[in-house]
């Protein structure tokens, strides 16, 4: 058996038709920046979420440079959030010469552990960014408690949690803004690049509107500094497709994590969500000592695995500036070396599920 990661040519076929007409009305009708597809899928994207506001944006990187610079975010500024991470979200704060400040995660749940934010908040703290890792949110309630009490902005790193609920909210709704993600191996996934930002607040939406067109409020007057940061129209076309049909595939990736678990439970450490929240499931990812070992009797067997992710961003080169050695974060150090991901799409079988999961159980053998 050959099983396919993430089955982006599945997700195509199924709706091959309609992404090709959509797709062809944006070529032929030649607008290709800022027209009514991307109207039509920021209304929708508003809408699904229920936050005030909605842009769309080139990337998930993108989402989280424009959240910050809409905040005013400057060097000399720091932000909180969890070394276990995807490069972004620490490497966007360094970019505009503001510091990442890390808190290690909660070993549960992989994301940041809000018992020791507290203690990283310091005079020139300007945000808390929590990640949704994996498709599941963080501790809101509790990081926009801190967030309150000490006047900083929230930022959630939502690039692979879209969709996913927390207390009946949305996720990219709980936070002062929220950022994700449709790079195409992403639970709402589109045919390049795209992201996503949501605002309750308005002044920082039409900030964030005019930043993501180099701070322009009226052609060629520009009122900040901004970037080129919009999504276009094509892959806006093929987004509001896949959104049509993203509630099914949300209830199939669900359905796959809970096979997993229930196959895999009594012999490996299995993700775990919390009750007041559902998961997207971006990856299913599960802890085993013996991981490189076991990577390659399944790849021997035709299943990919990946880890997510093996070097802890205080321990990465690109930041040895920040001064951090290993032990820092031991939850997080002790996960890179542990987590791997397996398969995980809409439409893994059961047969498939029993093939993956016995081969891993045999492994152990
Ligand atoms: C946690 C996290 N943050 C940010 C990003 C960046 O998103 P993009 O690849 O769309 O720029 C990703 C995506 O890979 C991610 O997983």
């Amino acid at each position: 058996m050959k099983i396919d990661f993430a089955n982006l040519t599945k997700a195509y076929d199924e709706h091959s038709a309609e992404f090709e007409r959509v797709s062809l009305d944006v070529m032929s009708s030649a607008r290709y920046i800022l027209g009514k597809e991307i109207n039509e899928l920021e209304a929708s994207l508003q809408e699904y979420v229920k936050s005030d506001y909605a842009l769309g944006v080139s990337s998930g990187t993108d989402a989280l440079l424009l959240a910050m610079m809409a905040l005013g975010i400057r060097g000399g500024d720091e932000i909180i959030t969890t070394p276990f991470t995807f490069i972004a979200t620490a490497e966007t704060i360094a970019c505009l010469g503001a510091k990442p400040v890390f808190v290690d995660i909660d070993e549960e749940t992989f994301n940041i552990d809000v018992s020791q934010i507290e203690n990283a908040i310091t005079d020139k703290t300007k945000a808390i960014m929590p990640v949704s890792l994996y498709g599941q949110m963080a501790d809101m309630d509790e990081i926009n408690a801190i967030a309150a009490k000490h006047n900083l902005a929230v930022i959630e790193d939502a690039a692979q949690s879209f969709g996913a609920l927390y207390k009946g909210k949305r996720s990219c709704s709980a936070s002062t803004i929220g950022c994700t993600s449709f790079f195409p191996a992403k639970p709402l996934g589109c045919f390049g690049d795209g992201g996503a930002v949501f605002t309750q607040d308005r002044k920082l939406y039409e900030k964030m509107k005019a930043m993501r067109v180099h701070g322009q409020v009226k052609r060629y007057t520009h009122k900040y500094i901004g970037m080129g940061g919009r999504l276009d129209n094509l892959q806006a076309a093929i987004l509001n497709v896949k959104l049509r049909h993203y509630g099914k595939d949300i209830e199939r990736r669900q359905q796959v994590a809970k096979q997993y678990t229930e196959l895999l439970k009594s012999y490996v450490s299995t993700p775990s969500i919390k009750e007041d929240r559902t998961s997207v499931w971006a990856q299913y990812t599960i802890r085993i000592k013996n991981r490189k070992e076991v990577q390659s009797k399944l790849k021997e067997a035709g299943i990919p695995t990946a880890v997510h992710y093996p070097i802890p961003m205080h321990l990465q080169e690109c930041f040895a500036y920040l001064g951090h050695k290993k032990g820092d974060f031991p939850i997080s150090e002790t996960c890179a070396t542990e987590v791997m991901s397996l398969p995980m799409n809409p439409y893994l079988t059961t047969d498939e599920l029993e093939y993956i999961t016995s081969n891993i159980i045999n492994s152990f053998r």
